[in-house]
């Protein structure tokens, strides 16, 4: 069945990696995808599209990501996004006198993280919101802080834009860890967590970034590196939805989003590597798939997002030599 949703997408059900919905790409590239029409209907339609992958997403989604990323020779890059994140949340929580509302926002093993990095004195004056439209995955984040005797937290189970109106306490830091590249358009939950932060309060967010989502032939290019069987097939009926993929995009001039152009490209060889060896061991079920089109895009246009929603640049962390593929940015609002 054709809906608006699949309208911008390919079967890609053969293929060694899906690729999803073309919306989820930053909205800004969207003419470069052949995505028009009236704007207020695609943002709506671009939430949906990410809704598929995480509200029934499992545990083992994360372990895939790590593990895809240590097969092809590199660190576990999901971790060295929490870490950064929850260092500077346990630096940032010491400008606050009294008790702190600390929310993480796509709550999971970041919350946790954030947790055991706080100093003792500070365990006991925090008060942890944790956001995450995944129920299995915000109740197992909820039992180990439960394990370590820890119960001073809220639960609140939903998307960013579906619930920080209503948060049960007003947080002093909010932080993210590899979630806020779950949106095409940046300037809606810009705008809510700006609404939503106390004054003088701090965003972190740690994130992957690179230009690679932002033209059709960079995607086209990459996947005719891979091999599968269907392969002339699916990279035709992927050429013929997407009529720019032929045309060459632009070169990137910054080294550092070349390099995490490369990067992101090797994560997604070893995720295909992974999701082959996990499908031949009859483990793969669909709730571990995670799709190739998404939001990452180059750190300062996150930066101007944040900007224009009223945020001031506070810090910016490059965690990996020679690329911007993981950064830390912490914003606040004066
Ligand atoms: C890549 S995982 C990272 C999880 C966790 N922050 C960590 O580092 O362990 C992204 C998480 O963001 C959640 N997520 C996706 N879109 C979201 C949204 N709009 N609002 C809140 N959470 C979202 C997903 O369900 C998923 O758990």
């Amino acid at each position: 069945m054709i809906t608006m949703t699949n309208l911008y997408e390919i079967d890609d059900s053969r293929m060694p990696l899906r690729l999803g919905s073309a919306l989820r790409v930053p909205s800004y590239a969207y003419s470069k995808w052949g995505i028009n029409g009236n704007e207020e209907y695609l943002r709506k339609l671009s939430e949906e599209a990410y809704r598929a992958e995480w509200a029934d997403g499992s545990p083992r989604q994360m372990q895939y990501v790590s593990a895809a990323m240590q097969n092809s020779g590199y660190g576990d890059f999901p971790q060295i996004l929490r870490k950064a994140n929850a260092r500077a949340v346990s630096r940032l929580v010491k400008k606050f006198p009294g008790k702190v509302v600390i929310a993480d926002v796509g709550a999971g093993e970041s919350t946790v993280t954030i947790f055991d990095r706080l100093e003792d004195e500070d365990k006991d004056r925090i008060h942890l919101t944790l956001i995450e439209p995944s129920v299995e995955r915000i109740e197992a984040a909820a039992a180990k802080l439960e394990m370590r005797g820890f119960s001073d937290f809220d639960l609140v189970v939903g998307s960013d834009l579906g619930t920080l109106q209503q948060l049960p306490a007003i947080p002093q830091i909010i932080s993210y860890v590899a979630t806020l590249h779950h949106h095409a358009y940046l300037d809606e939950p810009a705008q809510a967590l700006y609404r939503t932060l106390q004054t003088g309060g701090f965003l972190t967010v740690a994130d992957w970034h690179n230009p690679m989502w932002e033209h059709p032939n960079r995607v086209y290019e990459f996947l005719q590196t891979l091999q599968w069987k269907t392969k002339e097939e699916d990279l035709e009926a992927f050429a013929e939805k997407f009529p720019l993929v032929k045309r060459k995009a632009d070169h990137i001039g910054d080294p550092y989003q070349r390099k995490a152009m490369r990067l992101i490209q090797d994560f997604w060889r070893g995720w295909a590597a992974v999701r082959r060896e996990a499908v031949e061991r009859g483990e793969f079920d669909s709730r571990d798939e995670i799709f190739m089109l998404e939001g990452h895009r180059p750190f300062v246009s996150e930066q101007e997002t944040m900007s224009n929603a009223g945020f001031s640049i506070a810090e910016e962390h490059r965690l990996l030599k020679d690329s911007e593929l993981l950064m830390l940015g912490v914003y606040q609002k004066i």
